[in-house]
């Protein structure tokens, strides 16, 4: 197989994943106009039950550690907020249609997620230390939990292929995008923001999806987001929390540090939280079963 026939095959793979659900795009539509209010979510989601009981299963989890039970559909989402809503109905979403899709051979599904997980959680500390707004915090999570679902076409698509460049990285010491780039032609990242854009999921999903390997290259308006995630994704891959085929990531790109404000300490501060926030994220995987 050439270059440009692996391309293809991705890009065939991509465009066979199932589809978001409506009412799924429906609530990110809604959400992204600057007046939303929360009876129009409301008014979407309660014809949705399974988006419904997704909502009220996060709501009364360990997630969100509350005292009293929420019964009620308007009370959950006034109180998570109209922000948070959209990111859980489109990181439920985007799990439950990755999450079912099978994956062999260069990647194990438990490995990968604990990572994504991982660099989610770690994405909304890093945020949080910074003061970022609180209301946008949840988007780092998203952001963080979503950033690599490129390599799943890869991984199921190219299968041994993959295997190889994966073995490339490993005997060189080089970071996997790199190998992929060099061997491929393109990289994860770029198959990421294909998604993205196939599924319509915002542009600061699909702009951390497609830089966060290449934050130099990024001078949008999600950069305080992609850098995060570029430096979220470093430290769970030095940390080996969980694996996503990085073995030996290249180092955070210059200046990114410095202009988060942070270094690499902080990882040694926030490790022990990164474990206990990650065993309650986990409910973002279980909630879409
Ligand atoms: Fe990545
Ligand atoms: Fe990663």
């Amino acid at each position: 197989m050439d270059a440009a026939q692996e391309l293809q095959r991705v890009e065939t793979y991509v465009g066979r994943m199932p589809a978001l659900p409506v009412t799924v795009t429906k609530v990110i539509e809604i959400c992204n106009q600057p007046d939303t209010s929360p009876i129009d979510l409301n008014r979407v989601i309660s014809v949705d039950p399974v988006l419904m009981a997704r909502v009220m299963k996060l709501i009364n989890s360990a997630y969100y550690g509350l005292e009293a039970k929420v019964t009620s559909l308007s009370r959950a989402i006034i109180m998570l907020g109209v922000n948070t809503v959209k990111n859980l109905a489109l990181s439920t979403a985007v799990v439950g249609a990755i999450g079912k899709s099978e994956i062999s051979s260069a990647l194990n599904m438990q490995g990968f997620w604990r990572h994504s997980l991982g660099a989610g959680v770690t994405a909304k500390l890093i945020a949080r230390r910074r003061g970022i707004d609180p209301r946008l915090i949840e988007e780092y999570f998203i952001a963080g939990l979503l950033h690599d679902i490129g390599k799943i076409p890869l991984n199921n698509a190219l299968k041994e292929r993959y295997v190889n460049v994966l073995g490339v990285a490993d005997r060189e010491h080089i970071g996997l995008a790199a190998a992929e780039q060099r061997e491929l032609g393109f990289t994860h990242a770029d198959v990421g923001r294909l998604i993205g854009e196939t599924w319509n999921i915002g542009t600061a999903a699909i702009d951390t999806l497609g830089f966060h390997h290449a934050v130099a290259n990024y001078a949008e308006e999600h950069r305080d987001l992609v850098m995060t995630v570029h430096i979220a994704n470093y430290f769970m891959n030095i940390a080996e929390v969980g694996f996503a085929g990085d073995r030996f990531p290249a180092r955070p790109e210059e200046g990114t540090y410095r202009a988060l404000g942070i270094d690499l300490s902080l990882l040694d501060d926030i490790e022990d939280e990164v474990d206990a926030e990650i065993s309650k994220a986990e409910i973002f995987l279980k909630i879409v079963e």
